[in-house]
């Protein structure tokens, strides 16, 4: 039994229009539908969004949420319900209210701005299946023009805007251009090949590792390392999961960037380790071919330290994670090895795969590498050449 409860501190409410009988127009023999307001909570403790009645309303708004309410004056099934939902934080020691109010603690902790926070609460996936992803592998076949038939065609590839044009000289490709124009995402993994050691510490090393350091004061020390990230923090963490890599076992681990080592967390069998890697990328099933997958998440307490309270500082952690992993695919490019980006993560399996806690630091995206199978296939589209001025599209 609840013994006292306080309001959640993050907690947001929208309303939806839910159908019902308009109750005049049938009483006049019409069978007619309005619509009435619902009032609907998005739960950021738990990543869900629930209906809320009157009465949960009026509970909710008669609590405060930075002092604690006996909870004894309300209806006990409406208060645990609540406390379930994470709407309400009781103080419990123990079981589930108690894990709920200590995820608030470590977010209040991370110094999370709550527009951020409720991107990334809601957005937290579990048990996410392929057909998440189903259009990344129909771009080119039937399931594109079933796409195209039902909701019409995408906005335009290339824009023009109307007004006076300067033609920009065709300056050829440096070294630098001819491997980004060569960088292709690869989704066909050959399983009969296995990835060199040392190609992975490569890749690892010149992504993740730090190549120069600055102690900009006696408690701060800044690192630096081959992509740009907000505030110099540098927040995004690898683990790798390695499943073909040549003398390495197949299991979780973590990349130590100062040591440029790779710590085992956990051994897996090889069927283990295919069924997590598919798992994690939301049910994909050309994760269980890649050598490796990398798992990146964010120490967002990092960040958040110096963004105390701005809502874009989220936004950056993001843009940290891309910028590792386009370097990633560059230097696989470089190496002759297929790599590929998802954002589609069951983030919270991850992070309790990696035994974190998805707000102080939490999953945010994976990287799949390994050798490349021959020959064509539907996954990886061909590209024709485009020269500007001259391809018309
Ligand atoms: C943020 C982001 C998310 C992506 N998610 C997926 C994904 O879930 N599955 C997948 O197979 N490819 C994914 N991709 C790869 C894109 O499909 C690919 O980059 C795109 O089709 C362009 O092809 P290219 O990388 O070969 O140039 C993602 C890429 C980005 C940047």
């Amino acid at each position: 039994m609840t013994a006292r409860v306080r309001r959640a501190r993050y907690l947001f409410i929208t309303f939806t229009d839910t159908p019902t009988l308009d109750v005049a127009a049938f009483l006049r023999g019409d069978v007619r539908l309005g619509a009435a307001g619902q009032a609907v909570a998005l739960s950021v403790l738990r990543g869900q969004a629930y209906p809320l009645r009157d009465a949960d309303l009026e509970l909710l708004a008669s609590v405060q949420a930075t002092a604690w309410t006996d909870a004894g004056a309300f209806v006990e099934g409406r208060v645990a319900e609540l406390v379930d939902r994470g709407l309400l934080v009781s103080d419990a020691d123990e079981g589930e209210a108690a894990a709920l109010r200590l995820r608030e603690e470590s977010i209040t902790e991370s110094n999370w701005q709550p527009y951020g926070l409720l991107l990334h609460a809601l957005t937290r996936w579990s048990g996410v299946g392929e057909e998440a992803v189903s259009l990344e592998s129909g771009v080119l076949d039937a399931t594109l023009a079933e796409f195209v038939d039902r909701y019409g065609p995408p906005p335009p590839a290339l824009t023009h805007r109307a007004g006076a044009r300067i033609e920009l000289p065709l300056e050829s490709a440096s070294p630098l251009g001819e491997l980004l124009a060569r960088r292709r995402t690869t989704r066909v993994f050959d399983r009969e090949r296995s990835m060199e050691l040392s190609d992975l510490a490569g890749l690892l090393r010149w992504t993740f590792g730090a190549h120069g350091y600055a102690r900009a004061h006696d408690d701060f020390v800044g690192v630096a390392k081959t992509s740009p990230s907000a505030g110099g923090l540098h927040p995004v963490e690898a683990y790798p999961l390695l499943l073909r890599v040549d003398g390495a076992e197949p299991g979780l681990y973590h990349y130590d960037a100062g040591r440029h080592a790779l710590t085992e967390l956990r051994r897996l069998d090889m069927p283990h380790a295919e069924d997590l890697a598919a798992r994690c990328g939301a049910g994909q099933p050309w994760l269980r071919d890649a050598a490796a997958i990398v798992l990146l998440t964010a120490r967002f307490e990092r960040t958040f330290w110096k963004y105390r309270g701005n809502n874009r500082a989220y936004i950056a952690v993001l843009m940290d994670a891309a910028h590792l992993s386009q370097t990633f695919q560059l230097l696989a490019t470089e190496r002759g090895i297929g790599a590929l980006v998802t954002a589609a993560v069951n983030g919270a399996e991850v992070d309790e795969e990696l035994g974190i806690d998805g707000y102080a630091e939490g999953a945010l995206a994976l990287l799949a590498c390994g050798p490349g199978a021959a020959g064509p296939s539907p996954l990886q589209p061909d590209f024709a050449p485009f020269l500007p001025r001259e391809t018309e599209l």
